[in-house]
């Protein structure tokens, strides 16, 4: 059960957090002011701390300071400050303090769960096991050496795959946020919303998620890119993580069609991924380009065993062998796809994906065995529920 400390001087917003958090199924402590928070702190490991500014013997700054001192880079209980004014001033000195988030009070309680629920999402991932906390679903990332090598398509159609043919829960994300493809590939109108609906909303939660997200006709849910290039500024990447990490509550799998610019925003999504599938053809750019991914990642500090090599078209002639591609990367690839040109562009072109409504293809069968695949590696963090929509 998840665990929150409440650091607050005053009883009856005691008793109130006290009962409200209970209700929703959160287990609570209390303390009265900050020694004693800071006490609890350590001796009960909550997931989740709120802490008011003005408490007695040491105050709700000092607190916060303590706990980011103590804790290190290794774990991070989020923080949110609860104050009685509105000033500027006190916000920014709760966050340099530590805090994650801030409240003033007399808040709703409505608005305090939605921030809650946001950071445990943000942080469950990062803590590890918090008790009875069921696994997060499994992050893809697919990222594409250069343009035009299947990125787009294999994120799609595997996505799909795993829903229909594993019955796992999966939501799709285009993270292609100024030219995503994911509308035309699927044939979906501008109409539709897209995370630049999402990072309006005061808390990133479930519920945002869910009104956002568009249902295919597959069953996969989809987390669009903006309709059109300006709006993709919007979109910032502690939101990207934010959303990102609430779906992993949500979903089995969450799919990413990861943009090719190494930058902050795809890093935020590279950071969150369980699987990075770097996808590529046997050309020369491809392998120039896979070569310098392989070293930046490596950089950055990811494990190499999470970054997969998909070799795509691998049976078209290209000039360059498979043995000859593996021998220049010195590695193998560890999934490989075979060249399909009708029926990946017809699917396109026609905005069904093959692995909808051309499973059977040659194309639709290696594509679902991928997926099978990547599904055996993870199936024991994530047992297949029934899917009953
Ligand atoms: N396995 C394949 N065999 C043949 N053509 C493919 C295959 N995978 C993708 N394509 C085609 O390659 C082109 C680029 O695909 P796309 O998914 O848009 O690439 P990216 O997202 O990397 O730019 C499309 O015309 C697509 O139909
Ligand atoms: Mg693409």
């Amino acid at each position: 059960m998840t665990k929150i400390l409440v650091v607050d001087d005053d009883p009856n917003v005691q008793r109130l957090l006290r009962v409200t958090l209970k209700q929703e199924g959160f287990e609570v402590v209390v303390a009265g002011d900050g020694t004693e928070g800071l006490r609890l702190w350590e001796a009960d490991a909550p997931d989740l701390i709120l802490l008011d500014v003005t408490l007695p013997k040491v105050d709700g700054y000092a607190v916060a300071t303590r706990i980011r001192e103590v804790e290190g880079q290794e774990t991070h209980v989020p923080i949110i400050m609860l104050t009685a004014e509105k000033e500027v001033e006190q916000k920014v000195r709760g966050l340099r303090a530590g805090a994650d988030d801030y409240l003033v009070k007399p808040f709703h309680q409505a608005e305090l769960l939605a921030r809650m629920k946001s950071l445990l999402a943000r942080f469950g991932a990062r803590e590890g096991t918090g008790g009875g906390r069921p696994p997060l679903g499994k992050l893809l990332a697919f990222y594409g050496a250069k343009g035009g090598v299947g990125t787009t398509t294999l994120a799609i159609n595997t996505a799909i795959s795993l829903h229909q043919e594993q019955h796992r829960r999966v939501a799709l994300v285009d993270g292609v946020l100024q030219f995503g493809d994911h509308r035309v590939f699927l044939d979906l109108g501008n109409d539709r919303k897209s995370i630049a609906d999402v990072v309006n909303a005061p808390a990133i939660d479930a519920d945002l998620l869910k009104s956002v997200v568009v249902r295919h006709d597959s069953g996969v849910d989809l987390l669009l890119a903006p309709p059109n290039p300006e709006e993709s500024d919007l979109v910032h990447e502690s939101q990207m993580s934010q959303s990102l990490a609430q779906l992993r509550t949500m979903y089995d799998y969450v799919v990413v069609d990861v943009e090719k610019r190494l930058g902050d925003l795809t890093l935020s999504v590279l950071d969150h991924a369980d699987m990075i599938f770097v996808v590529m053809t046997a050309d020369l750019s491809c392998l120039k380009n896979v070569r310098l991914v392989l070293e930046a990642l490596g950089r950055i500090g990811y494990e190499q065993s999470k970054v997969k090599l998909l070799l795509n078209r691998s049976n078209a002639f290209t000039g360059i062998s498979i043995q000859a591609a593996e021998g220049a990367l010195k590695r193998p690839f560890e999934y490989k796809i075979a060249n399909e040109y009708r029926v990946a562009i017809s699917a396109q072109n026609s905005g069904s994906p093959f692995a909808f409504t051309k499973a059977d293809s040659p194309l639709g069968r290696e594509v679902a065995a991928m997926a099978a695949t990547i599904d055996k590696i993870h199936a024991p963090a994530a047992p297949a529920k029934s899917v009953a929509r």
